[in-house]
Parts: C-alpha cells; structure tokens; sequence
C-alpha cells in the first residue's frame, strides 16, 4: 500500500554538527546526513510538509524546507523554532556530545608541546524536549548509535529522553549506518521491540520507519 503522510508535519534532523575550535578547524563526526535526507525525501514524497534540519548537505528536493546548520546550539535553537504542537520530530543527526570550552579568534599556530583542548557538554536537545511543556503534544523519534547491547541501550535512551520511538542501530557492524549507503535498525517503544528491519539502502530503511510512524503517531 502506498505510504501516505498527509497532514502530518515531520522535522527531521540530519548530519553531523561541527564545534568550531578556530576559524578554520571544528570538531565533527562520520555522519553523512544520509539517513535524514532519505527520511525527509521520502517523507515528502509522502505527502507530509517536511523541515530538515541539517549539518550536511540536504538532497536538491523543491518541496522539503531547509534550514542548514553548523553547531549544536544551532541546531537546538532551530529545532525549537521549527517545533509545532502536534509536529513528529525525527533526530537523525549526530549532534556532538562535546564543545571546545573556548573557540580561538585567531587560527591556533602550531606549537612544538602540542595542544590541549577543553570540551565541555553541549546541550542535549532531546533531553531538552522531554521537559519542555509542548511535548506532550510532540512524536518524537529518536536514534541510538551503539556498538554493544543495542537494544537494551536503546531502551535506556527511550526512557531518560522520553522517545516515544527509538531506532537503533549497531554502529559497529561494517557497511552500514553512520556514513554508509546502508542501514539496520531495531525500532524499539516503550513495550520492546516493533521492529527489526534488515540491511537494506537508506531509502528503504527510511521508508519502514516512516511506515511505523504513520501507523502509531497520533492522528492527525
Ligand atoms: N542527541 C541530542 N542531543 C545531543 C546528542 C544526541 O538530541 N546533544 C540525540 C541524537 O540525535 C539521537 C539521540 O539523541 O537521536 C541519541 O544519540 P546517541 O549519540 O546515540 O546518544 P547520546 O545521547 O549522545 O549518548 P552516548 O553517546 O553516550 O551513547
């Protein structure tokens, strides 16, 4: 059956965020942004007004909104500008659990004793949500990069950052997830597990989370 996501208002997130050190250096990570441009594509395709948010860069589709973003913190401020009640929030992106504490004016030059950098935590933009009064009225899916007991350390972040869907996926596999073409998940609730879709190319991934969302979020 075709998958049809009309009336629904979905914000994706997608990529990796970069966490200036100087103006020409920042600290990132391998995610591509894939998996987020394959759930907003499709979801557009789908009929659902659709906003990515994205470090990476975003598929060249007319009816998907693009906000683009660098940081963490822009990342958070354009999540919760973006946010609506009754809005589905999907966070793909690997957002950077650490910052430098401070980001040099001026390019750092190289020195003979080496460096030492400060990180200090960014904000954790689900946990943020969870306590946020309009969350109530938000579905929110999150991801789970895990290299070791995925579904129980799946299950641990569904309950601290109240998800109401988590979508794991075991980052220490080769050929899929972060940076790859290709991804498995387990798509986990409160209850366990919903489903467990096998290796397959983003879009197709993308799509059987998007079955599931349609099929539990709320009516719209
Ligand atoms: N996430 C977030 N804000 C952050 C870090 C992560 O909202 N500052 C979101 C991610 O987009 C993802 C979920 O939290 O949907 C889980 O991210 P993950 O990297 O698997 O877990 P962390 O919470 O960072 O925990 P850890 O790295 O210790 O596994």
């Amino acid at each position: 059956m075709a998958l049809d996501l009309g009336g629904m208002r979905i914000v994706v997130t997608a990529g990796g965020t970069r966490e200036p050190i100087d103006p020409v250096r920042f600290l990132g990570n391998r995610s591509s942004g894939k998996m987020g441009n394959a759930l907003a594509e499709t979801a557009a395709a789908a009929g659902a007004a659709v906003f990515l948010i994205t470090a990476a860069p975003p598929p060249v589709v007319r009816d998907i909104r693009v906000i683009q973003v660098t940081t963490s913190d822009e990342m958070h401020a354009a999540v919760r500008d973006t946010l609506t009640p009754g809005s589905v929030l999907i966070m793909a992106a690997a957002v950077a659990d650490y910052r430098p504490a401070d980001v040099a004016e001026h390019k750092l030059k190289k020195s003979p004793d080496g460096v030492t950098l400060r990180l200090v935590p960014t904000v954790d933009i689900l946990s943020s949500l969870a306590a946020d009064p309009m969350r109530e009225q938000l579905f929110v899916v999150g991801f789970a990069a895990e290299t070791d007991d995925a579904v129980a350390n799946g299950h641990a972040k569904l309950v601290a950052k109240r998800l109401d869907l988590c979508v794991v996926n075991d980052v220490s596999q080769p050929g899929i997830g972060m940076g790859a073409d290709d991804n498995a998940v387990t798509i986990i609730d409160a209850a366990g597990v919903v489903a467990d879709i096998p290796r397959a190319p983003k879009v197709e991934v993308a799509r059987a989370i998007l079955e599931i969302i349609s099929q539990v979020a709320p009516s719209r």
